[in-house]
């Protein structure tokens, strides 16, 4: 059977830091407070005119490179986002434009925080049925874009950036000590739209709207519904928590990752956090905390990485890949 194997990986935050201190300027919020409730200390915000895809672009590029990969051996592009250069076409359109090879098929995932994810199972499906040799995958956001910048209640949480990576086809056994994505799970209940979504769109409003969450309920969802992705995971493929050598979560808030590590015994030294770096960058915060563990030589060839995101929809999911 085909193996859907990470050969490279690549992150790529905008110049722009915004700080908590910053943000204490503009809204009435502290950064005690912010550091204490979310584990955040700054954000990056794209700067005037740069796009969800320029991210995309330069973060692909970078992930190109680990891999030793030229973008015209790519088959497919998959941008995961919320936050696209336009409503149509796809994101992904313009990356494939920019590195790949004219003709070559790509489109862009919407699953909000969950779309790294989301991305990966499209992808792994692509490569195991054949459809594709050499897959990039993108999570890429500007969410400053879609803050109401005066509602303290979500500004301080979210930031810009994306992270991608190289997949590539190879022979397995089929076994879970193959390298490469061993099976991903996927998870959506729309009944709790409410709980976290944007307040316009193209249909809806005519406009581009702005993020409205009740964090409390999300909370509370999230540590349940990404505990159990978990063990699904696990169970799938008959391994214990104690055989996964990297959690790398969706970087929402340390106070999430932390609980979410607790509920699964789960010993937090093998918790990849990055959160505090560049706050929740949705699709993006998986990869750009996967790249920092791969960059800084903590996550090693033929170990064990399970990771798991939810965002709005709800949506959520896991992937536990074997590097
Ligand atoms: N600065 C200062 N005070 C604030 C701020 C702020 N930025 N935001 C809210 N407050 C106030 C509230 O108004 C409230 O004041 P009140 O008691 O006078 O009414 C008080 O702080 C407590 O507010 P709560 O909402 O109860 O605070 P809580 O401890 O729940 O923390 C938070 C809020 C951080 C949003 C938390 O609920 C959370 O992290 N939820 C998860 C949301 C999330 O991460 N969403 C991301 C997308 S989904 C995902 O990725 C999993």
């Amino acid at each position: 059977m085909f193996r859907s194997v990470i050969q490279g990986v690549g992150a790529y935050l905008p110049e722009r830091v915004l700080t908590n201190a910053e943000l204490a300027k503009q809204v009435d919020t502290s950064d005690e407070w912010i550091i204490e409730r979310t584990g955040i200390c700054k954000r990056h915000v794209a700067a005037d005119g740069q796009k969800t895809s320029d991210l995309a672009i330069e973060a692909a590029t970078r992930a190109l490179k680990a891999a030793g990969r030229d973008g015209n051996e790519v088959d497919l592009f998959v941008v995961a986002t919320a936050t696209p250069d336009e409503t149509f076409p796809a994101t992904a359109a313009r990356v494939q434009s920019a590195l790949g090879r004219p003709g070559v098929p790509s489109f862009d995932v919407q699953a909000v925080c969950s779309g790294f994810i989301y991305g990966l199972a499209v992808v792994d499906n692509f490569i195991k049925a054949g459809q594709s040799k050499c897959a990039v995958l993108i999570g890429a956001e500007t969410f400053s874009r879609i803050l109401d910048w005066e509602d303290r209640t979500t500004c301080v949480l979210f930031g810009d950036g994306a992270g991608a990576v190289v997949v590539s086809a190879e022979e397995g056994t089929g076994t879970s000590s193959d390298r490469g994505i061993l099976s991903t799970h996927l998870h959506s209940d729309g009944r709790y739209h409410d709980m976290l979504y944007v307040d316009g769109g193209p249909a809806s409003t005519q406009t581009t709207g702005h993020v409205r969450m009740k964090g409390k309920e999300v909370f509370r969802h999230a540590v349940v519904n990404l505990a159990s992705t978990v063990r699904e995971a696990l169970d799938a493929n008959g391994l214990t928590i104690d055989d996964v050598d990297w959690l790398v979560p969706h970087q929402a808030n340390k106070r999430i990752l932390d609980s979410t590590a607790s509920k699964l015994g789960m010993d937090p030294a093998k918790v990849i956090v990055t959160v505090d770096q560049h706050a929740n960058t949705s699709a993006a915060s998986i990869p750009l905390a996967f790249e920092t563990g791969v960059a800084d030589g903590r996550i090693k060839p033929g170990q064990l990485v399970l990771m798991e995101a939810m965002g709005g929809g709800f949506t959520w999911g896991s992937a536990l890949v074997r590097l």
